[in-house]
């Protein structure tokens, strides 16, 4: 045997023991492949898989121009079960609005600093949502949720509305609803009274 295949011959070794010693590695630190619900040994189905559900925005009714007075504030979940927002009409022109002097709009319940409700905290009167209740941030619903002071650094996402025969629809969300990686992802659609174009 020359010097190279000496070489070579160490080099099989040196890589059998690291390959064996990996696998120990991510046994020990208890590691399971994901298995399939009914106990075989298939794979589970991909996390990919599981979220590809919705595809695009549904258009969702989410309240009546006749019945949502100056002040009110109603919630809803969209685009997704369990993503909360606010439905309102402010005192004065919003941003995105819609309805009467465009002071219809709605928005994410959920602050962008750190996911704490700030849909108790809307003020209509004052064209505001905040102070959150975590960090004091504050949001400006005429101006897109544009943050005024406080934590956050983002803007509270808007939904975006149409109106159609007095009935106000969800048609869409400019920027992230906390928590998600994508709006569209991770949950159950809500029902749908007719989908988007
Ligand atoms: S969670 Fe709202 S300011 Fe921190």
């Amino acid at each position: 045997m020359n010097d190279n295949d000496t070489l070579s011959a160490t080099r099989r070794r040196l890589l059998a023991t690291v390959g064996t010693a990996g696998a120990a590695s991510v046994a020990g630190c208890g590691f399971q492949a994901p298995r399939a619900d009914d106990g075989s040994d298939a794979p589970a189905e991909s996390p990919t898989a599981r979220v590809d559900g919705l595809e695009r925005y549904p258009r969702i009714r989410v309240g009546s121009v006749d019945e949502l007075a100056e002040g009110d504030v109603e919630t809803f979940a969209y685009p997704l079960d369990g993503t909360e927002n606010f439905l309102t009409r402010i005192a004065g022109e919003a941003w995105g609005g819609v309805g009467p002097e465009n002071s219809i709009v709605a928005f994410s319940g959920l602050c962008t600093h750190m996911g704490c409700p700030v849909q108790g905290q809307v003020k209509p009167e004052r064209e505001m949502a905040g102070p959150c209740p975590c960090h004091y941030t504050t949001f400006d619903l005429s101006k897109g949720g544009l943050v005024v002071s406080g934590a956050a650094t983002t803007d509270l996402p808007q939904i975006r509305l149409e109106v159609e025969d007095g009935d106000v629809y969800a048609t869409g969300v400019d920027g992230l609803s906390y928590g998600y990686r994508d709006n569209l992802r991770d949950g159950e659609p809500v029902t749908a009274e007719e989908t988007e174009g």
